[in-house]
């Protein structure tokens, strides 16, 4: 973009100068902002198109779709799915109309798993499309959605798996409502991103996160989908045992929430590092 302005801006200059000396002069504006464009270009462009070529293109992508889904026999007696099990919801919708009654469903977590589990290789990637609606007022515990890893052993065993998990939940954040990183057992516990700015009830909120969990390294992140950045990466996600992806969705009595995944990749057979999705 920045690019293509400064070679039109450049060509735009009078071809034939009778004194070049004095178009200089008379120029010196734009000249010195064709040089500043061709030095941002270079440091913000190019650094990007090297960070791109280690992920594959659009149209190879479609090479690497997975269908991630909810897994329905897991899923806690309080929250409805969608028929495909592509929907958890807090509350009875027309898109979320099957309340679950499993006896191997959860009593403790508030949520579900993906039907997916990790190996010691796996590149995941995922995009969660979520929308809440705040009817009652919210203290700082109580949660709103969460997307962690963790011990399939463990999962039951708490609400939510910020404590002995990797955790990347939203909560009210007393003057905004955040996202927020947490691992119980390193003492993690960050703000990571402002979601909304209004904190009262009332507020409805939509938006879409990335997340990525890759296994070789065994690293965790949340993407940001306006800015295809990395928000936050959580380190050293290790366990002895299985692990598996951890979905919770809290309080129906204070929250109308929903969480939607939207597409998923398998990049394991693929040596990427870096993710611009
Ligand atoms: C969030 O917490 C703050 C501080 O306790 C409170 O004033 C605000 O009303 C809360 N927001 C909601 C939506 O409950
Ligand atoms: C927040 O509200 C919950 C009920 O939703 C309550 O159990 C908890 O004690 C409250 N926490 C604080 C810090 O007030």
């Amino acid at each position: 973009m920045q690019l293509n302005e400064s070679v039109v801006r450049w060509n735009t200059e009078p071809k034939a100068t009778r004194n070049i000396w004095i178009r200089m002069k008379q120029h010196r504006w734009s000249i010195l902002a064709f040089i500043c464009g061709v030095i941002l270009t270079l440091v913000l462009v190019v650094p990007g198109m090297v960070a791109k070529s280690s992920f594959p293109e659009k149209n190879d992508q479609a090479g690497y779709i997975f269908s991630l889904r909810f897994d329905r026999k897991s899923t806690h007696s309080l929250l409805f799915l969608s028929d495909d099990n592509t929907v958890l919801a807090n509350s009875f919708t027309k898109e979320t109309p099957n309340p679950v009654k499993h006896p191997e469903q959860f009593n403790n977590y508030v949520g579900t798993i993906g039907d997916r589990y990790f190996t010691s290789t796996s590149k995941l990637y995922f995009e969660i499309k979520f929308s809440y609606e705040i009817l009652k007022y919210l203290n700082s515990t109580d949660l709103v959605f969460e997307v962690g890893v963790a011990s399939r052993e463990k999962i039951d065993s708490h609400h939510y798996v910020g404590t002995h998990g990797w955790s990347f939940f939203i909560h009210n954040c007393t003057t905004n409502i955040c996202l927020r990183a947490q691992h119980g057992t390193t003492n993690t516990y960050e703000e990571v991103k402002i979601i909304s700015s209004s904190s009262t009830v009332g507020t409805v909120t939509t938006g879409r996160l990335g997340f990525f969990v890759n296994m070789n390294r065994n690293e965790f992140s949340v993407i940001d989908k306006d800015s295809s950045k990395i928000l936050y990466t959580l380190k050293k996600v290790v366990s002895a045992d299985q692990l598996c992806l951890a979905f919770g969705v809290y309080n129906h009595r204070y929250l109308e929430t929903k969480l939607e995944i939207m597409y998923s990749y398998d990049f394991t057979n693929l040596p990427i590092i870096n993710v611009v999705a």
